[in-house]
């Protein structure tokens, strides 16, 4: 078919053949197997009720694993092959298939505490019989913990205390309950977690003021009606005008200390925040890169006022609370009338240039004219307008590669990209497929001011019409057909590992995980590892390949069905009858473990 074998890598494997929508398994290569680790509603805690779809109430649901896992990573304790855990976020809520029109109707108080307990991370204990092995959650696990949609969060940074974080319910307004839409989120090297809060407008009934409206947020009844059971997510009742600038933020948890109280860091803005990618700077610095992901919105980077001190968790958790806030700008070197919309290469050889980073806040002031500092941080958007950062094409999961130090960024489409607004950042009008960006960092310093940019793959599938597939000169017969690249990873060796998120609607194929080569003569080489079930996006991915495993969060199988029609039944594959209990006959988002049968790599 087409499809190139590849050889070497520490998880060798032949692409497989990209997967027609509906097919409702996971897919993965010759010699590979997957088994789920962890699925929605499966208990946490000794006293955790059993899952019962017909019986979901906030209580039951904040003592068991939360919906629509997204941000994934897997920890083996040190020096340890048979105990570890891991850290999932759950962005957001399906109703329509999470409960039956039944129990909406006649349960409706309860459907909402469940929904606000099923968004926010889980933390769960694992074991193992050794290195290599499948990975089994630990039901009442000493690290096991739920933060949901009303944990306590406390807020630092320059905005902390801010009157545009004060509302009736926390007048020090440095103290909000929740986290909300949690999608992609990063590891820190001192072994927290960040997780960025991405699409938290839609939570909220807007007063239809300016700076909500730059986020998305409206006048009207929200689409999950929380406003109906708490009054703090209608800004428009007294005292919770500032509720959802409480919102939007990264948040930083210590997964170690189960009694820790995690943070919302005002020193990286507010905006769509999608990842919180963090690494540390040549000079010591904790540089944290993210995200804003909506059509036309930008790419941001923060690094620390204080220098990283190894072994000094403590102080390590105080570096994201103060330094330099910056925005992206992307210059092409490419004569304009080059970017044409079709998707051809320009004259140089490559979509490249120069980028900025655009200073908005230092330490507690504000660089930007006519904004005050808290102002920059709450409404990162409407300062980032005024400085000539460049509009992208929804900038998703950032990643760092940890062989050679570059920086790449997904964007994953933009249907608002105008012909008339073209760039060579971001050269493709209508783009349906999306692209990833290369970064260089100036003197390969993360916390340097300039840096160099090239497109390292524009997606599509070559067999189709109309596609504008670019991959750094790999002839097109050898990639795997891609779109809508979402959430990034990396292997030992240096390789980028890709997910997607719109496949199904795009190019016809299950969403899914592709194996990116970087280095030498099979640069821009996309070869597909695995396919999600039906409706379902790939997030995570993790990529241990010195442990015979890759991991995926399965998000949202089954989406576009409806309560008795699935196009789903991922992981109990169960079609009909129980409702309570080990297997139900519903889709389930789970954490899948793929793992190579012969075992014998590394
Ligand atoms: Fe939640 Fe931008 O993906
Ligand atoms: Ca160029
Ligand atoms: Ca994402
Ligand atoms: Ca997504």
């Amino acid at each position: 078919n087409g499809f190139h074998p590849t050889g070497g890598g520490k998880l060798p494997f032949e692409a497989i053949a990209p997967v027609q929508r509906t097919v409702d398994t996971v897919t993965v290569p010759s010699g590979y197997d997957w088994a789920p680790i962890i699925r929605w509603g499966d208990p946490l805690f000794d006293d955790s009720p059993e899952f019962d779809l017909e019986n979901q109430t906030g209580a039951s649901q904040a003592k068991q694993f939360g919906y629509n896992s997204d941000y994934l990573d897997v920890f083996s304790d040190g020096g340890n092959d048979r105990t570890g855990f891991l850290v999932n976020s759950h962005e957001y809520t399906n109703e329509n298939i999470m409960f039956s029109p039944e129990y909406l109707k006649s349960n409706p108080k309860d459907v909402i505490e469940a929904a606000i307990e099923a968004h926010g991370l889980s933390i769960v204990d694992l074991k193992r019989g050794g290195k290599g092995q499948k990975w089994e959650y630990v039901r009442g696990g000493r690290r096991n913990r739920r933060i949901t949609g009303s944990t306590l969060f406390t807020v630092d940074g320059p905005a902390a205390g801010s009157d545009l974080l004060k509302t009736k319910d926390d007048t020090t307004g440095t103290k909000v309950l929740g986290t909300l839409n949690n999608c992609a989120g990063g590891t820190t090297p001192w072994g927290t977690v960040l997780s960025g809060e991405e699409n938290f407008n839609q939570y909220f009934v807007g007063t239809g003021a300016e700076a909500e409206r730059r986020i998305g947020i409206s006048p009207g009844p929200s689409s999950r009606r929380w406003e109906t059971v708490d009054p703090r997510f209608n800004l428009n009742n007294e005292g919770y005008a500032n509720e959802a600038n409480r919102f939007g933020w990264i948040v930083e948890i210590d997964p170690e200390d189960p009694k820790s109280t995690p943070v919302k860091h005002t020193a990286l803005g507010r905006f769509k925040h999608e990842a919180g990618t963090a690494v540390i700077s040549r000079d010591g610095y904790a540089v944290v890169y993210s995200g804003d992901d909506e059509r036309n919105d930008y790419a941001y980077k923060f690094v620390s006022r204080q220098k990283y001190r190894k072994g000094d968790k403590k102080h390590n958790m105080t570096l994201l609370s103060e330094g330099t806030l910056y925005v992206a700008q992307f210059n092409g070197n490419s004569p304009e009338s080059e970017i044409d919309g079709t998707g051809d290469v320009p004259s140089d050889g490559d979509f490249d240039g120069w980028g900025r980073w655009i200073p908005l806040v230092k330490n507690d002031r504000s660089l930007v004219p006519g904004f005050t500092v808290e102002e920059v941080l709450v409404n990162t958007r409407l300062a980032a307008d005024t400085v000539n950062a460049t509009a992208m094409d929804r900038p998703e999961d950032f990643e760092t590669n940890p062989v050679t130090g570059k920086v790449y960024m997904a964007l994953t489409n933009n249907s608002q990209r105008e012909a008339g607004g073209l760039h060579e950042a971001n050269p493709i009008p209508g783009n349906r497929d999306g692209h990833v960006i290369e970064m260089t960092e100036r003197r390969g310093d993360h916390a340097a001011e300039r840096f160099n940019w090239n497109i390292l793959f524009l997606a599509g599938d070559p067999a189709q019409e109309g596609n504008h597939a670019y991959f750094d000169g790999v002839p097109l017969d050898q990639v795997s057909p891609i779109s809508c690249p979402d959430n990034l990873a990396f292997d030992s060796e240096g390789n980028l590992w890709v997910s997607t998120d719109g496949q199904p609607g795009t190019i016809g194929y299950c969403d899914a995980l592709h194996k990116v080569t970087l280095e030498g003569r099979n640069r821009g080489l996309v070869e597909q590892f695995l396919a999600v079930p039906a409706d379902a996006e790939t997030c995570g991915p993790v990529i241990h390949d010195r442990d015979n495993s890759v991991f995926v969060a399965v998000q949202h199988p089954g989406e576009g069905g409806d309560w008795g029609a699935h196009t789903s039944y991922f992981p109990d594959f169960v079609p009909e009858g129980p409702l309570k209990g080990d297997k139900v006959a519903v889709p389930r988002p789970a954490i899948v473990q793929v793992f190579s049968t012969t075992g014998n790599n590394g």
